[in-house]
Order: structure tokens, then sequence, then C-alpha cells
């Protein structure tokens, strides 16, 4: 049962990420293996900006009412548990003040986006970041080689020792993406590498403004 409202929950997520293009039944999809992601230890305290965080909404239920979610769909806000403050805002143009956040989390967000919106982001981000404050990325890793027309990563997130979301998140097959690809965008935009990791299908970084 529970798997097939997470089904239905993937296949109603790609429909709604591919409107403006045709939806065809007999596009191709590629599905990662389920990845394990464990938040449970990450301690995350004062002002917590989370970007695309609609949807499951994983960093609001993970730090509480200390973050500011935003995305610039208001239905993937409006479908997010009502915890902390959610704004529509587009990540490429934050509307804060300058040093204002000590962290930024991207979780599953940057597959959405193109390259150059990243380093648009990345500014941005750097921008209403306070000093020595952090800016933490968890993404999954998209082939070089196309062999399908969409593609969703598969996942298991432990939130906090009470609460673990499996879920996918689908996305319209354009790009790679790695860590080093990621890595190299956040260091042009003037972040300082604190630690990575990553398996064969995904990955998490997490930096420092100076
Ligand atoms: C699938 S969600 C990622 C998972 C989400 N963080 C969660 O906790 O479930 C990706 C979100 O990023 C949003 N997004 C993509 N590009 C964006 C941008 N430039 N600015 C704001 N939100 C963006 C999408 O609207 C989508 O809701």
């Amino acid at each position: 049962m529970i798997k097939y409202v997470h089904y239905k929950y993937v296949i109603n997520f790609i429909i709604s990420e591919l409107e403006g293009e045709v939806v065809k039944s007999h596009m191709k999809t590629y599905e990662t293996p389920k990845q394990y992601i464990d938040l449970s230890s990450i301690k995350l305290s004062g002002r917590i900006l989370d970007i695309g965080g609609g949807g499951e909404g994983v960093i609001s239920r993970h730090s509480g009412h200390n973050v500011i979610a935003i995305d610039r769909r208001a239905d993937e806000l409006a479908e997010t548990p009502d915890i902390g403050t959610k704004i529509i805002m587009d990540a490429c143009n934050l509307n804060f003040i300058d040093k204002y956040f000590d962290h930024i989390t991207c979780f599953y967000t940057l597959m959405y986006m193109d390259l150059p919106e990243i380093s648009q982001f990345l500014q941005e981000a750097y921008r209403v970041l306070k000093s020595g404050a952090k800016l933490w990325v968890w993404d999954i890793i998209i082939p070089t080689i196309k062999t399908a027309d969409v593609f969703i990563a598969q996942l298991q997130v432990k939130v906090s020792e009470e609460q673990t979301i499996t879920t996918g998140y689908g996305v319209t097959w354009r790009r790679e993406q790695s860590l080093d690809i990621i890595k190299d965008l956040c260091e042009n935009a003037g972040f300082i590498y604190h630690e990575g990791n990553e398996n064969s299908e995904s990955f998490s970084l997490c930096f420092q403004r100076q």
C-alpha cells in the first residue's frame, strides 16, 4: 500500500515537473537504486535557508522552526508540512539582506537547475550567508550518457531518530551531474570546501563562506 502511494507520488511529481512540455506515455524512465541518507546526526542551528524546500520538506522536518523554506513553486510549498516559514522565491534572486543566514541547505534541488542557474544561485547564497556560515548540498549523480527521458532518484531519508521518509525525485534528464561539477561551481563562487562524501549514485558536500 505504501509502495503504491509512493509510486503514484513519483508519477504525479514527474508530470507536474514536466508541465509545459508534452507528457508522452512512452517516456522512458531510469530509477536509481535506493539511496539511504542519514541526517539524524547533523545539527543545524541559527537561521537556516532551505532552497527548493517544497515537496517533502526534508530540511524543515529535520531542523524545525528555524528554517525558511523557499521554492519557486507554490504548489510544492503547499504540500510541505507547516513547519517554519515558507516563501515563494527564486533561488537566483534571494530577497534577503546580506550576511543574514547561518546555513543554506539544498536537498535534491540542484538536480532541477541548469548549470548557469546554479552559478547564479551560488552568488546569491554567498551574499546572504554570514562569514564562516555553511552551505550544504545533498544530490544525485546523473551520468553523462543519457539512457532515458526521465531520471528518478529513489531515496530513504532518516530525518531524525523518530522519522524516516521514503520518496523519489524525478526530473527530465537534461544534463550530467557529479560531486566534482558542483564542487567546482561552489569554489568558483568563493566557497571554501569543508567536506564531501560520495558513493556510486549520490553525494553530499559542505562548504564554508569566507
Ligand atoms: C524535488 S524538490 C527537492 C526536494 C525537497 N528539498 C524536499 O525536501 O522534498 C526540488 C524543488 O526545487 C524547486 N526549485 C527548482 N529550481 C528552483 C529555483 N531556481 N528556485 C527555487 N526553487 C527551485 C522545485 O520547484 C522543487 O520543488
